[in-house]
């Protein structure tokens, strides 16, 4: 038994030991030479110049050979600007465990024979003009961790056998637009060390598998602009690992659950999808997000409270939805926030008075089309980062503050159409604050129709203006007097 077990043992041997005689270092110069003939345009004369009949092939530019066996075991052309096809041939560099040709032009198909390097375990071919499907042969690379065939032009059905190479870490086959086919339901018992998978930008359907919380190690889930479908699965609510979890426009349905155990969150965005319900209080437990974006979907209620707790906070983005009530006034807490993004609901409420000072990183703050009321607060102006200001369609009232624009030195674009608001009466028949603006150098939009200013457009606002100003909307808010001439001087002025 035990001799028998050894004859077999040593039969194996042989037979290794002949399939890797079978090509040797000269195998791998010949199959270089073809990769080199297929590339019609190599822009810098690198392989011209560099991969010569003279120069040993493990001093090539790009290549690594095994020091033990001198084999090329690695090929990293990246960047080169290379036009061309991949040549068949590659796939008898036997001994290839990297391969990185990203960010050239090559085009034609993914050679099936890419499938018979077994050592591969990096395949970089992102970036390229790949077309045709993905070969169901790249399922035969066992050890296979990192596979990266973003933007492309691949299309057609990703053959299941990709998500059974249990060895992969990272998968982005993102931006070719045309991939199709669904996840498989046994994705994570397959992929167990699955940390980044990006399949967005491509025409994906069907549901989320069930089960996503075996995948213990995924970080990055990015799922977006698909035409995915169906509930979310509970307990893709229980990923304890992700940080990034991208599933906005698609079809996604249901509710978010009140149980989460998002653990590692920083970015989550449901962004235009059909999901219905209210928003749960428990979202402020996820107190490691950094950014969460669940516009564009039919969540009504208030918002909770809770979300006040969210102190690492950069970006909140909750517009196109019906929400109602005011926003907890912890929200303009939160001083890491950036973005501020509640358009198009019907929250009401007054805007806090200190608001400028509790958010010194404000970079947006879009409050549009909503039923805000009250006094605009002076404090804006002290919110010296702000860049895009929105609170047009609103029920705002009493005096646009005389300084609003004077420190807000990034400021590209204001609107307060269509509210209540009033002039300063103190002064003299002019809309006086509009001269905050003036030194403004980065302002393109100015939106201030539809309100009740009743003055003239001040001399000094008209003269010194800065010129990088585009849209000047000023309808029916009281402007009396001549058209200026000066507006003839604004020479960026398209509107
Ligand atoms: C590689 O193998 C071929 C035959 O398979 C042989 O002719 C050649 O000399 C070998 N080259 C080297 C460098 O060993
Ligand atoms: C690569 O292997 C294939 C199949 O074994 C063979 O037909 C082809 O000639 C080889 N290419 C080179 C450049 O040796
Ligand atoms: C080819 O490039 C490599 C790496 O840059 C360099 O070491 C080698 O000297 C070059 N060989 C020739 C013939 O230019
Ligand atoms: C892609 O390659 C070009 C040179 O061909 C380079 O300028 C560019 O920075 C590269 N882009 C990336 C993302 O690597
Ligand atoms: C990709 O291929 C298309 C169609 O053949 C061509 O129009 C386009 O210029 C190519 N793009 C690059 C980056 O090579
Ligand atoms: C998700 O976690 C909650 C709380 O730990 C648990 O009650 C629930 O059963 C889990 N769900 C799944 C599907 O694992
Ligand atoms: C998404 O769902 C809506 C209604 O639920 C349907 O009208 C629409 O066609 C769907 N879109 C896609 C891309 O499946
Ligand atoms: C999550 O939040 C809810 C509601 O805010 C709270 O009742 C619950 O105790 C929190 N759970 C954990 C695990 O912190
Ligand atoms: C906002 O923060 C300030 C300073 O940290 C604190 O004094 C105030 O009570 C907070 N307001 C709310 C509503 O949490
Ligand atoms: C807007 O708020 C006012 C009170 O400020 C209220 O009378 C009105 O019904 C609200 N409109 C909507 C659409 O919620
Ligand atoms: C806040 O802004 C106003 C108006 O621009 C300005 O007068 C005031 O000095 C600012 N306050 C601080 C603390 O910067
Ligand atoms: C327009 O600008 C020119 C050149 O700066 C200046 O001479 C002229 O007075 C300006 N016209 C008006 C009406 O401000």
């Amino acid at each position: 038994m035990v001799a028998r077990t050894m004859i077999i043992a040593f039969l194996i041997l042989l037979m290794y030991l002949s399939v890797t005689n079978a090509s040797n270092i000269t195998t791998d110069e010949a199959s270089l030479l073809a990769f080199k003939a297929h590339i019609t345009s190599d822009p810098n004369g690198m392989l011209s110049k560099n991969w010569t009949k003279g120069t040993h092939i493990c001093n090539w530019i790009g290549i690594s050979c095994s020091k033990k066996h001198q084999r090329v075991t690695s090929l990293v052309l990246k960047s080169f600007g290379f036009r061309g096809s991949i040549a068949t041939d590659i796939g008898n560099l036997s001994f290839l465990k990297f391969l990185d040709i990203g960010n050239n032009s090559f085009h034609g198909l993914i050679p099936d024979e890419i499938g018979r390097l077994r050592r591969l375990k990096y395949l970089y071919l992102q970036m390229n003009n790949l077309t045709g499907q993905i070969p169901q042969s790249l399922g035969f690379l066992t050890r296979l961790q990192v596979l990266y065939l973003s933007k492309n032009r691949l299309f057609g059905n990703v053959p299941l056998s990709i998500f059974s190479v249990s060895s992969l870490k990272d998968i982005d086959l993102s931006r070719n637009y045309e991939l199709t086919g669904s996840l498989p339901n046994e994705i994570c018992s397959n992929l167990p060390v699955l940390e980044y998978i990006s399949l967005q930008h491509n025409q994906f359907v069907g549901e989320l598998p069930s089960g996503l919380n075996k995948c213990t190690k995924l970080e990055v889930l990015s799922l977006s602009y698909n035409k995915f479908t169906g509930n979310l699965p509970r307990d893709m609510w229980n990923m304890s690992k992700v940080q990034e979890l991208f599933i906005g426009w698609n079809n996604f349905t249901g509710h978010i659950p009140n149980e989460m155990n998002l653990l590692s969150i920083r970015k989550l965005s449901l962004r235009r999808n059909e999901l219905v319900g209210t928003l749960p209080p428990s979202l402020g437990n996820l107190t490691t997000l950094v950014m969460i974006d669940i516009g564009e979907n039919k969540i009504h209620g208030y918002i909770p409270p809770q979300l006040g707790h969210l102190s690492s906070l950069e970006g909140l983005y909750l517009g196109s939805n019906a929400l109602s009530g005011e926003v907890p006034v912890r929200i303009f807490n939160i001083s890491s926030l950036k973005v501020i993004a509640l358009a198009a609901n019907t929250l009401s409420g007054k805007l806090p008075s200190n608001l400028g000072y509790s958010l010194p990183n404000l970079e947006g703050l879009y409050l549009g089309i909503n039923n805000f009321s009250g006094k605009l607060p002076s404090s804006i102006s002290n919110a010296t980062k702000l860049k895009f200001l929105d609170l047009g369609r609103n029920m705002f009232r009493g005096n646009v503050p005389i300084d609003l624009g004077l420190n807000l030195q990034q400021i590209q674009s204001i609107n307060f159409q269509r509210n209540m608001l009033t002039n300063d009466p103190s002064s003299t028949g002019e809309i006086s604050f509009l001269n905050s603006f003036s030194h403004c150098k980065y302002l393109k939009f100015l939106m201030i129709g539809d309100n009740q200013f009743n003055g003239i457009l001040p001399k000094s606002f008209l003269t010194n203006m800065s010129l990088s100003l585009e849209r000047f909307i000023a309808f029916y808010c009281g402007i009396r007097g001549e058209i200026p001439v000066e507006i003839g001087n604004w020479t960026n002025l398209s509107w």
